[in-house]
Parts: C-alpha cells; structure tokens; sequence
C-alpha cells in the first residue's frame, strides 16, 4: 500500500489551548515522525497559527476547511487561499457537504475553489458524497459522477488534488460505510478519474470519510482503492486519532 493519508476535520471545535494540548501529545508520537503516515490537521481558523507552529513535526501538514474563490477583496468574513498559505497551510478541504448542504455550495463553486486552492499553492481535498435518499434512490454514481464531473473542467489547472468520498449520511451518526459499500464507490471514482486524467487519474489518492474510527479503520483502509481517511469526531481527541494514525501504519 502506498503511505495512507490521515486528515483531520476539526470543523468548528476547539480552543487555543485545546489545540495546543493536542499537538503536544500528537507531535511527540514516534508514529506521527516516522514517515509511514501523512498526517493533516485542519482546525478552524482560529487555530491556524498555533497549529502552523507544529507543522515542523516530520509529516504533519496543516489544512484549512474552506476558502473563498477569489483571491481577495471585499468579502466580508471569508479567507483567500493566499491567507491559508500565508498561515501555513498546504491542503484545504473544499466542497464538504456540511458546506455544499448547509451553505448551498454547488459542484461549479467547489470546482473554482478547487483552482483558487491550486492557484495559491495549496493542494484541494475536493469532497463528494450522496445523500441517504440519493443512496435509496439508487442515484450515488450519478451524484458522484455530477460532482466531480464540474472538477474535471478545472483538472488541467490543478497540479495536484485528493479527493475524499463522504457519505452524507456517514457523516457524525457512527454508521459507517460497510468497507465493500466505501470501496465500491471509490472502484467508481478511480474509474472516472482515469477516463478523465488518462494515467494522471491513477495518482490521484482517494480517502473515506464519515465515522470512522479506531475501530473500523483498519478495514476501511485495508480496501484496495482506499488510500487515506478523513476523519471529524474521532480526530478531536489525540489519542483516538493517533490510534487511527497507527493503524494506517501498521499497513505500509
Ligand atoms: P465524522 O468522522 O465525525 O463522521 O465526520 C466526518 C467528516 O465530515 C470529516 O470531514
């Protein structure tokens, strides 16, 4: 297996000095140094700079949840990918579906977000998930294959990007994909991807998302087209994320 990526998705949780407590039990993980993970933390805002501070622990890489398309101006309350760089970033989620659902985020938006990320230097985690009526309506490949279909008219402008598949109804409510349900769909995404990006789409690494933990890690990533996972609730606590971390090792 190729070295797994871990990310984590703090969303909006934590205080500087809970981020700092993190960090100190993370960083000091001979796991976390050794170079058989990467490992991503994206927190809020808030608590980019003290996380940045970290980030010359060997294989620690710090990521923002969102940015704005454009590269600045009057956009009161919004971040650029310049300032996520600028913060120390080098990975930014975009199209989360908390974001593509609660803040009505289209695929063509995720898709110029996906180039102001590039644009700026930093690598895009493009999320895409169906919703559970989408799941029972038999209609998961064909959201998928809608919301990467926006990106792919961007492709040729990112010279790098992962994409995370995140069931809605996976995410927050500890029903996992079953590891044959989360690899299939990830079996259709590296399809896509390479009838798209030709050999460039056997690059891209795919990562779940949406319960996962300790637990259920090790199956979930032992799937053939499963390369990393992105984790919200199980990554806020160092020592349930850094278990996840050890069972990507364990792997390599
Ligand atoms: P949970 O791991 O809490 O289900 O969250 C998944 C997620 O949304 C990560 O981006």
């Amino acid at each position: 297996m190729i070295r797994p990526i871990i990310v984590a998705n703090w969303k909006m949780n934590k205080n500087t000095q809970e981020a700092i407590s993190f960090f100190k039990e993370f960083c000091t993980d001979p796991t976390v140094s050794s170079g058989q993970v990467s490992c991503i933390v994206c927190p809020a805002t808030t608590l980019l700079h003290t996380a940045a501070s970290y980030a010359d622990t060997p294989n620690l890489s710090i990521g923002g949840q969102n940015l704005n398309e454009k590269e600045k101006g009057a956009f009161t309350g919004e971040i650029s990918g310049t300032m996520l760089r600028d913060a120390g970033c080098k990975f930014v989620l975009v199209g989360h579906s908390e974001r593509r659902h609660l803040y009505r985020e289209s695929s063509d938006l995720v898709a110029k977000k996906a180039f102001a990320a590039a644009h700026a230097n930093l690598i895009p985690i493009v999320c895409v998930g169906e919703t559970l009526v989408d799941r029972q309506g038999n209609k998961t490949f064909q959201v998928i294959r809608t919301q990467l279909n926006a990106l792919f008219n961007e492709a040729p402008f990112l010279a790098s990007f992962i994409v995370a598949y995140e069931p809605v109804w996976a995410i927050g409510t500890g029903q996992v994909a079953t590891p044959e349900q989360a690899q299939e769909v990830h079996a259709f995404i590296r399809q896509l991807l390479v009838e798209r990006l030709g050999e460039k789409g056997r690059l891209i690494s795919l990562l779940y998302g949406g319960s996962v933990t300790p637990e259920n890690a090790k199956s979930l990533l032992t799937q053939p087209d499963i390369e990393g996972a992105l984790v919200g609730g199980a990554s806020l606590q160092a020592a349930s994320f850094l278990q996840i971390i050890h069972e990507g090792a364990r792997l390599c």
